[in-house]
């Protein structure tokens, strides 16, 4: 079976793709130090726990389980903190992504698929972003996926690494069976908030921004299942296998949703009126981020088909619901 190493596999995008490698045929290998990750989401292959920053691991575990492609997903991914500690972000995200590229040179450098985000692309003017868009990221965050994908090019050069970079939009929704699902602390993404409100769990949600040259005045997002994402990870990986070259990829749906249509979707599906009020902007949201998705349709024949927003909404409250049994189950759940 083709083993496939997968960095940051306990997490939230990590687990759903194990689960779609898994049902390609393929032979997923965790490498997470579960500190953001779960051990409850790997279910799909061996779990190697380490820490990206641990050079020897890493190249240890590389050596060993000798992977015929890597999807790198272990990141620090927290936009805010990473303004106020820069410095841990480009420690854990660069000096990580460095020591694994090194074990993987000097191993049988195997291909990558690169876990990139749309922030690259900063505060775009442009309504449907496209790859040819200039990337000008705008916190340490961005910066830190700007630079890695620097270094895949780099790397590539003298080493021969092929690789691709895929820049989600936002990932939204869980597995339609609700054997894992999204599960951050602290939990900041629209979505589980808002159901966490709807639900009577949490206060109410604040909606950050009223005043955005948008229709309703509210931030318009590109929200794209988990389950698709997963499925562009699975053909950008086949393709890496197959001999195909470096490419970069834009993962989203094409169609944007405010923050108020989402907060109304929620209260539907939930069968009860998310309790919201209005607040002030929160800093470096832009006002619309909306793919063009026409070259990962081409390019890797990839078609969304969960992304409505309505489903991705209902695997959300789903797992919300099926979460709390296998939180409660002795010995998970414990970050
Ligand atoms: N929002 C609220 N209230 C909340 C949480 C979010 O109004 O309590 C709004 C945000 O202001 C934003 C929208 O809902 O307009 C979506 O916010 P999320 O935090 O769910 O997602 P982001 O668009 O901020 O973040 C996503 C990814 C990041 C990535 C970023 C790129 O989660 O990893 O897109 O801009 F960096």
């Amino acid at each position: 079976m083709t083993r496939i190493l997968v960095t940051g596999g306990a997490g939230y995008v990590g687990s759903h793709t194990c689960k779609a490698l898994s049902q390609a045929g393929m032979e997923p290998v965790v490498f997470d130090h579960l500190i953001s990750g779960h051990d409850w989401a790997v279910k799909w292959g061996d779990l190697e726990v380490g820490d990206l920053l641990d050079r020897d691991r890493i190249a240890e575990v590389v050596g060993r389980v000798c992977p015929e492609g890597v999807i790198h997903f272990a990141s620090l991914t927290y936009v805010g903190e990473s303004v106020t500690d820069p410095a841990k972000y480009w420690h854990n995200n660069v000096t990580g992504a460095i020591n694994l590229l090194d074990a993987l040179t000097a191993a049988n450098v195997p291909p990558m698929v690169f876990s990139s985000s749309c922030t690259v692309y900063g505060m775009t003017d442009a309504d449907f972003i496209a790859e040819t868009v200039p990337v000008a990221p705008i916190n340490p965050y961005g910066n830190t996926k700007r630079a890695i994908e620097i270094m895949l090019q780099d790397y590539e050069v003298a080493t021969g690494l092929r690789h691709i970079v895929l820049r989600y939009f936002n990932a939204a929704g869980c597995d339609a069976d609700a054997e894992i699902g999204e599960v951050h602390e602290p939990e900041t993404h629209l979505i589980p908030l808002a159901i966490a409100a709807a639900a009577g769990d949490r206060a109410a949600l604040k909606i950050f921004g009223t005043d955005y040259p948008t229709a309703d005045g509210t931030c318009v997002r590109d929200y794209i299942h988990v389950t698709d994402l997963a499925d562009a990870h699975v053909r950008a990986l086949r393709q890496l296998l197959d001999g195909g070259g470096s490419d970069v990829f834009n993962l989203g749906v094409g169609d944007g949703y405010s923050v108020r249509e989402v907060v109304d979707t929620v209260g539907r599906v939930v069968g009860t009126p998310v309790p919201a009020e209005e607040d002030a902007r929160r800093p470096g949201d832009p006002a619309r981020l909306v793919a063009d998705a026409t070259h990962a349709r081409d390019g890797l024949g990839w078609v969304p088909s969960h992304s409505s927003l309505d489903n991705i909404v209902a695997t959300a409250w789903n797992w919300y619901q099926a979460q709390t049994q296998i939180l409660s189950r002795p010995g998970d759940g414990s970050d």
